[in-house]
């Protein structure tokens, strides 16, 4: 059944966008007010509320916050993602970066890296992939850990399921395709070997001691997320990236975002097609 879009009026657009902004850092454009509308007008209606003011009083005071929060978060991220996104940059990584750091670590034989607003988790397995594919049978040797965080508990699930409609696939190689995916009714499960490579968790990259106890990271991806924050949000992740990157690790931007007016000492990786980041020497 189609539900009516309720009208939210500048106010509770407002406040709203407010509420939101506190909790997660995600900064609605006055130009995006259509999105908080229409996307929370059937929860709206599943909740017997007629407008949004008593939806803003059950969100922020009772008993159910927590659980409301999350419920929104499901519904209004934006967590359209896919499989080897940006390709030129993934290239780099696998041949500048990951090479690089299997040559460093070869007798530690570790190597931790993060996806930090991973989605649906078609990033991180990409990376999975990428991986198994640079080691070949050395993978055994090594502990190789991949995380993926959201904020979105229903797009880690999906995550986890593994399973794939055609738009995810898209972009990718037929051949590595084929080797990694069994296609069943229509979508397309991912290989157990590469599941098996990657955990979930959910994190709010807004909460920096959460973050903390992930330990320290070789290589962090942050894409496509940060262009929904402000500065302030922006800052307050780079810094946490910073200080959880290993000393000659590397992190990964969108490339559609930049640290430009962002005050932590990273540099940029001369290489255009990378947007990634290192940290400045003795900083
Ligand atoms: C557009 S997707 C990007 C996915 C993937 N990194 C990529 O580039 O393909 C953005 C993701 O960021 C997540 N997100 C938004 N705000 C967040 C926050 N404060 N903490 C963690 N994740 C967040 C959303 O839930 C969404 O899944």
């Amino acid at each position: 059944m189609a539900v009516a879009n309720l009208t939210m009026s500048p106010a509770q657009f407002e406040s709203l966008r407010k509420v939101v902004y506190k909790r997660s850092g995600i900064y609605f454009q006055d130009s995006k007010k259509y999105v908080l509308e229409s996307r929370l007008s059937r929860r709206l209606e599943e909740l017997g509320f007629s407008n949004f003011d008593e939806y803003l009083m059950f969100l922020t005071t009772g008993p159910y916050q927590t659980d409301e929060f999350q419920e929104m978060f499901n519904r209004i991220t934006i967590n359209e993602t896919s499989f080897f996104r940006n390709e030129p940059q993934l290239e780099v990584f696998e041949k500048q970066v990951l090479s690089k750091l299997l040559e460093a670590r070869k007798s530690k034989k570790q190597l931790r890296i993060w996806s930090s607003a991973s989605s649906t988790g078609e990033e991180p397995y990409t990376l999975a992939i990428q991986l198994h594919r640079s080691l070949g049978v050395r993978l055994s040797d090594w502990n190789i850990e991949i995380l993926g965080t959201d904020i979105s508990q229903k797009a880690l699930e999906t995550a986890q399921s593994g399973k794939y409609a055609s738009y995810s696939i898209r972009s990718m190689n037929p051949l590595i395709l084929k080797r990694y995916f069994t296609e069943e009714d229509g979508f397309f499960k991912l290989d157990p070997t590469i599941m098996s490579m990657v955990r979930f968790e959910l994190l709010n990259l807004k909460d920096a001691y959460a973050a903390k106890r992930f330990g320290t990271w070789d290589v962090i991806f942050c894409r496509n997320v940060m262009i929904y924050f402000d500065d302030a949000m922006k800052t307050h992740c780079v810094k946490m990236f910073h200080d959880q990157l290993a000393d000659d690790g590397t992190l990964f931007i969108g490339h559609s975002e930049s640290l430009r007016n962002i005050p932590v000492p990273f540099e940029p990786m001369p290489i255009p097609q990378a947007f990634s980041y290192m940290k400045k020497a003795g900083a």
